[in-house]
């Protein structure tokens, strides 16, 4: 499909989308928002793909949700629309999404990120979220994500004030999960990415799942689940596969997708 404001290609399993307005800094408008969802349901369903990576230039990940566009919206719309709902089903994707953020990644920026399975950044990164300082607050995820990322201390300072996060203090924090020279960003993460499409499909996919699962229920429930998922997993190919191939000290070769 032809996209005007992402670039999308495949390197081997993983799917690389790059956003691509540079003259706005990668704000995210509507129509960014409609071809990240259609590029990411793309690879979702592509069977060749086992993970993806998403990143913006060296200069933004992404400076924001669109402020041009936000700025005339009426409350009316803003309600019935339920503006920003769209980016939930970019949150629906079952195979593993990749931040790789060189520059800023502020507001929606930031957001996007953090609604990936994890972070890397480049030493030049610069997280926050300033919608303080328009005279909103974060719209979609910042308060709630953020929050879970960094710890309350953090998070109520960076929504407060709007002051940004550097690449040092993300990591220490654990909002992001590596930081990289700017240089080797995009490297590492397809390196990433590429590392985790060679493992099992449906492994992958559930281990996701299970982590996922650990923000939105109690321990017990939690570890509940990843056992039943876990038991599940005896019922694979590549289960067998894995195994065997660590008795016979070789390479294991996982086929199912
Ligand atoms: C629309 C944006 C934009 C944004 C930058 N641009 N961020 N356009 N929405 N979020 C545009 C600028 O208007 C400018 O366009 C061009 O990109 C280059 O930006 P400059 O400001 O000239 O660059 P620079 O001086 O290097 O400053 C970079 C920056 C600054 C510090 C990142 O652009 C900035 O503060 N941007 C806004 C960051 C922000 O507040 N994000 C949160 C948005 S609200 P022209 O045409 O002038 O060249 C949000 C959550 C929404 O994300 C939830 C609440 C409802």
């Amino acid at each position: 499909m032809a996209y005007e404001t992402i670039i999308t290609e495949t390197r081997g399993k993983v799917g690389l989308i790059t956003l691509n307005r540079p003259k706005a800094l990668n704000a995210l408008n509507s129509q960014i928002l409609a071809e990240l969802v259609s590029a990411v349901n793309g690879f979702g369903a592509d069977p060749g793909i086992g993970a993806m990576v998403v990143t913006g230039s060296d200069k933004a990940f992404a400076a924001g949700a669109d402020i041009k566009e936000m700025q005339a919206i009426s409350y009316v719309d803003a309600y019935s629309q339920d503006f920003f709902v769209g980016w939930e089903e970019f949150t629906r994707a079952r195979k593993p999404i990749i931040a790789a953020v060189a520059g800023y990644a502020l507001g929606g920026g930031c957001e996007l990120a953090m609604m990936c399975d994890f972070i890397i950044a480049a030493d030049t990164a610069k997280f926050g979220q300033p919608e303080i300082t328009l005279g909103v607050i974060p719209g979609m995820g910042g308060s709630q994500r953020l929050t879970r990322f960094v710890g309350k201390s953090k998070a109520m300072d960076m929504c407060l004030t709007g002051r940004m996060m550097d690449a040092a203090e993300a990591e220490r924090s654990g909002l992001v999960s590596r930081v990289v020279p700017a240089g080797e960003l995009i490297e590492e993460a397809i390196r990433a990415a590429a590392k985790i499409a060679d493992f099992s499909l449906p492994s992958v996919m559930m281990a996701k799942e299970a982590v996922n699962r650990s923000y939105e229920t109690t321990l017990a429930e939690g570890l509940r689940f990843e056992r039943r998922l876990f038991h599940s997993l005896f019922a694979l190919e590549d289960q067998k596969e894995g195994m065997a191939a660590f008795a016979e000290k070789r390479k294991p070769n996982f086929t199912n997708r």
